[in-house]
């Protein structure tokens, strides 16, 4: 029995003949093969489309992905996507074709069909925005961005190649405040867990909110787009 006081947790050992019934993860966010289909993928909102384009072949549907990014090269899967599936792909880089409109996104919506979109906010917002101007049946998607900020206080971060010192307010991420500022500072996630916006930390108290860094790691470097400061840090940026 559970002690409801926050106590301790008094568990039952099973005994032979016990029954456990397991239920497996739900998913939220799950492919119908019932009709063409345009899947819309932003960054590493590719992860749950990969597996429905593995799908969507082997049941015969007939798809289409745009798949979205800052660059190629920050775009995980390009090349198995073209290798395997050739012309199905449209890979649309924003470094090479400008930021997506909806009607970018959407210009191969299947009349009748479905569209799966997997993205950044912005993204998920111009393609629910934009999909009653097709002629699509449904629309699924999966939102991926950054988590909410829990118990932010203002902090500041210093550039120490320029000297900048930058304000970060109580509602935003340290590296949304950076990339104003410095475009070229990578990132991916922005939930704290790829590592992409690792930044080293020359002088201050970064409050870690990730789960990647060890503890060997967080007296050198930070996550940026999760952890905050008490203060001001100094980045060898
Ligand atoms: S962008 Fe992925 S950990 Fe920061």
């Amino acid at each position: 029995m559970p002690d409801g006081g926050g106590g301790s947790l008094e568990m039952h050992a099973l005994q032979p003949g016990d029954t456990v019934t397991v239920r497996g993860p739900r998913n939220g966010f799950p492919f119908v093969a019932d009709g063409p289909a345009l899947f819309v993928a932003g960054g590493i909102g590719i992860t749950p489309i990969l597996a429905m384009t593995r799908a969507a072949e082997l049941a015969g549907t007939d798809w289409l992905l745009v798949y979205t990014g800052r660059s190629r090269s920050a775009m995980p899967f390009v090349r198995e996507l073209e290798q395997r599936y050739g012309a199905r792909v449209f890979i649309r880089p924003d470094d090479e074709y400008g930021i997506p409109t909806a009607a970018d996104l959407l210009a191969a919506a299947p009349i009748g069909g479905a569209v799966y979109c997997c993205g950044p906010t912005s993204m998920l917002d111009a393609v629910r925005t934009g999909f009653d101007d097709t002629d699509a049946r449904a629309l699924h998607f999966e939102r991926f961005g950054a988590p909410p900020i829990v118990d932010g206080r203002p902090f500041e971060v210093q550039l120490a190649s320029t000297g900048e010192v930058l304000p970060v307010s109580a509602d935003e991420s340290a590296l949304d405040v950076i990339r104003r500022h410095r475009t070229d500072v990578a990132y991916s996630c922005r939930q704290g867990f790829c590592g992409t916006c690792r930044t080293r930390v020359l002088s201050g108290n970064p409050d870690h909110r990730d789960n990647r860094l060890t503890d060997d790691e967080r007296r050198e470097e930070m996550l940026v787009c999760v952890s905050r400061a008490d203060g001001r840090l100094v980045l060898d940026l």
